[in-house]
């Protein structure tokens, strides 16, 4: 019988591998065969880890299951799907993963992330099948129809940086993947990599065969390791297979790929500063133009796109852009993978077209704060997004509708806070995250930040609060629009997000709530 335990990072952590041990010990002690097989998680993290057993039916899943639980198991059947205290049904069922619209997240959790053969009997290869037979020019436009944008965070529409790539003239191209997942509360790219690593490498070799580039790196934060390894041995699998290497598939395009680890800073994430980093220099921001489409790794045309824009593009080959395209609301098309975090009953990952509403999110899925007391702010789009009172839980997720009300959407992270938190102990944390985090580059940000803390505390401290808050606002104002990037750039949303939607909060020494 097949057995999956999860070998994500989420499942690591509550022990699935004293699990997985666990159960091939008991079985070969009872003398039952076991097939154990060490799948992604299904993004269900409170259920973690979540152990599956293919039966006639369909998948049915235990959950939290710990050691202790493992010979009880046994006695109930649970090989063929027998009850148990931690049976919760046929996983497929569940109404969290029923209800969502998974096109990134197809396979994850479902199959075995390394194997070539598991993944294409799930439509993997499929897309790269496709571009093989068609031309640079149209895959670049097959991607620029389907509307995919950006989805580290600024939304640029993803064909048009392909085919700045593609126009450019050059004797080496490369194709780089950004995989320093820095934002709070995210984890959708480390979840693709250690759970549908092929995905990935199938996005970047359609992206090398559309734009002519022959190599590529994926920069994983070293915070990572598990996402290093899985990632590695997919390399591995998809070499032997011929989809890397020389002569792919017989087509005589070749497409190299390597995995480099980070060295932990957050503004690594920033596209120029990886550049530096990559090639070995400390992770300084450049300025842009050029642009690393034309200019990017050692001076060359680069595509530089995140895990889950390079992960949308093979069911865009595979299944075309309209197909795509058909997801989605305004000018946002597809879907987006949120990530539910914080103080949050059910966190996890909830992939859905655009144009839900945060409250859905929030409530539906999320099923309020895990404390049970009131939600109060809920920050979307990583430590650099604005803190969104109750009156704007009704937006729909999608990329102008969060512009409209001075928000972003970002890489899709959301961490709510119940009514306990202190507004202006965030804001005075963004501040001194940016001071920490700052490459040093340019003034706003690294002595900006610094002042920031400082002018925050002041307003606590009683210090001329009315002078102070101009001061504050003033200094978010040169902030946002003196940095040259995002870092210093946007470190002001949640500073004035906080401020002017929970004003008490910044009143003298006080943690009244608003
Ligand atoms: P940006 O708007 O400067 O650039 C977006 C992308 O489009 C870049 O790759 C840029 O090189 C490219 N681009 C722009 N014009 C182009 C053209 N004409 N042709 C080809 N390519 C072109 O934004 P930036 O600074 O790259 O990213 C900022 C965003 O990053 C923020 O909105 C934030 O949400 C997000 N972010 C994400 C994090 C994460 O962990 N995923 C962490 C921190 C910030
Ligand atoms: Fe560096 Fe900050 Fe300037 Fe970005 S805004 S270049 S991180 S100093």
């Amino acid at each position: 019988t097949k057995v999956y335990v999860p070998r994500d990072s989420a499942a690591l952590a509550v022990g699935a591998d004293s699990v997985a041990k666990a159960i091939v010990a008991e079985g070969i002690r009872r003398g039952v065969e076991v097939q154990l097989v060490r799948n992604g998680s299904r993004g269900l993290l409170w259920m973690e880890p979540l152990v599956e057993v293919e039966t006639p039916e369909g998948r049915v899943g235990y959950a939290e299951v710990g050691m202790a639980d493992v010979a009880s198991l046994f006695d109930a059947d649970f090989l063929n799907g027998g009850q148990h205290k931690t049976r919760i049904g046929l996983v497929e069922e569940i109404p969290y993963l029923k209800k969502q619209e998974r096109l990134t997240f197809a396979r994850c959790g479902i199959t075995d992330p390394i194997s070539v053969a598991d993944y294409k009997k799930h439509i993997g290869y499929e897309g790269v099948a496709r571009a093989l037979q068609m031309s640079p020019e149209s895959i670049v436009q097959e991607v620029t129809d389907s509307g995919l944008r950006g989805r580290g965070g600024a939304a640029f529409p993803t064909g048009i940086k392909w085919k700045t790539v593609l126009g450019a003239v050059a004797d080496q191209k490369y194709i780089v993947c950004n995989a320093d997942e820095g934002d709070s509360g995210t984890f959708a790219d480390r979840m693709i990599m250690e759970g549908d690593p092929h995905l990935l490498i199938e996005g970047m070799l359609i992206a090398g065969i559309a734009v002519g580039a022959t190599k590529g790196f994926i920069y994983i934060r070293s915070e990572y390791p598990e996402a290093y390894y899985v990632l590695q041995e997919a390399i591995k699998a998809a070499k032997e297979a011929g989809y890397l290497g020389s002569n792919i598939q017989g087509s005589g395009k070749s497409f190299e790929l390597e995995a480099r680890l980070a060295a932990g800073s957050y503004v690594c994430g920033e596209e120029t500063a990886l550049l530096e980093s990559l090639e070995g220099r400390r992770g300084i921001v450049r300025a842009k133009p050029p642009l690393p489409a034309l200019e990017g790794l050692f001076g060359k045309p680069t595509v530089i796109n995140n895990v889950l824009s390079f992960a949308a593009v093979p069911t865009i080959l595979a299944q075309g852009a309209n197909f795509y395209m058909n997801y989605g609301s305004g000018r946002s098309r597809g879907t987006l993978p949120f990530q539910l975090a914080g103080n949050l009953r059910y966190g996890g990952l909830v992939e859905k077209a655009f144009g839900l509403t945060l409250r859905e999110l929030l409530f539906d899925f999320g099923g309020g704060t895990a404390t049970g007391k009131p939600m109060k702010a809920v920050q979307v789009g990583g430590p650099l997004g604005a803190y969104l009172p109750e009156s704007q839980w009704d937006t729909p997720m999608d990329y102008e509708a969060f512009a409209a009300i001075g928000a972003v959407l970002g890489h899709g992270g959301v961490v709510a806070f119940d009514e306990t938190v202190d507004m202006s102990k965030m804001a005075r944390y963004a501040m001194e995250f940016c001071a920490l985090e700052s490459c040093g580059k340019c003034t706003p940000c690294r002595i900006g930040s610094t002042r920031g803390v400082e002018v925050v505390d002041r307003m606590k401290n009683g210090e001329e609060p009315q002078a102070q808050e101009i001061l504050l606002r003033d200094l978010c104002d040169t902030m946002l629009n003196g940095s040259l990037c995002a870092m210093g750039g946007m470190t002001p949303y949640p500073v004035l997000s906080a401020l002017n939607h929970y004003p008490k909060d910044f009143q003298p020494n006080t943690n009244k709530t608003t």
